[in-house]
């Protein structure tokens, strides 16, 4: 049951089988896991990355095969998401911060690349904003921010049909309908998807030029913006 909680419980709950529950709740996971560092242009060398709503994980195993001489740090206000990572990651000299992005501090010109894998559109219009804004300051000159993430909004009316989509979706991985019906409550109660031509009006007014659609399948959207 999500009602009560608060976005690091529920995904302290949600940490126990992560990967297998997003492979089969979210379509395109893998594709759009991937898409961090396929998109990122051949001579781009990130020395400081920092991963928004790490999860358990996925976003930085994929960076780190590619960059393992940079510095990490990790946000997630989940503290078993956080804990997943410090044990995933242990032969690795990472920061985490087991807090809320609104919470975390973040520093002008500290980082080459902000990335954030289905975390966003936990926060509303106005926070998103914010941290755009946020991370647009805490990247260096030229440093990249990139996100993947639902990108439509609950009234867009494409909504019913994205619904209607994802549902046969989840319940051919889960036939027996219960992890749908979980899903929606999770969905009703946490997220906040925003349509990805807002956002990307957003990341200008943010600063950001350059800003590509990495991938996209339907309203399943990966974003990269340069600072
Ligand atoms: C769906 S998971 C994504 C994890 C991982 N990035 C991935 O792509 O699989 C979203 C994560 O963001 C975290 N999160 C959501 N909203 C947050 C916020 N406002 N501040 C900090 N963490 C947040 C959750 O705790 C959760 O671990």
């Amino acid at each position: 049951m999500t009602t009560g909680k608060n976005i690091a419980l529920e995904f302290n709950d949600f940490s126990k089988n992560y990967t297998n529950d997003m492979i089969g709740c979210a379509p395109h996971y893998l594709q759009l896991v991937s898409s961090f560092v396929k998109s990122l242009p051949d001579n781009f060398k990130p020395n400081s990355i920092l991963d928004l709503g790490c999860g358990n994980g996925n976003i930085t195993a994929q960076l780190v095969s590619y960059f393992p001489n940079a510095i990490f740090t990790l946000v997630d206000a989940s503290s078993e998401m956080i804990d997943l990572c410090r044990n995933q990651f242990n032969d690795y000299d990472f920061i985490y911060s087991n807090m809320y992005f609104k919470d975390f501090l973040f520093n002008a010109e500290s980082y080459d690349l902000i990335v954030a894998g289905f975390s966003l559109h936990h926060c509303d219009n106005t926070e998103k904003q914010s941290v755009f804004r946020d991370i647009n300051s805490s990247l260096k000159k030229g440093g990249i921010f990139s996100y993947s993430d639902l990108m439509i909004t609950k009234t867009n009316p494409d909504h019913p049909m994205l619904l209607k989509e994802w549902g046969k979706f989840v319940n051919n991985n889960f036939p027996d309908g219960k992890k749908w019906a979980w899903v929606m409550e999770h969905y009703e109660a946490f997220d906040k998807p925003t349509d990805y031509l807002v956002q990307i009006e957003w990341l200008k007014n943010a600063g950001f030029s350059n800003i590509q659609i990495a991938f996209k399948k339907e309203y399943w959207v990966h974003l990269q913006a340069v600072k």
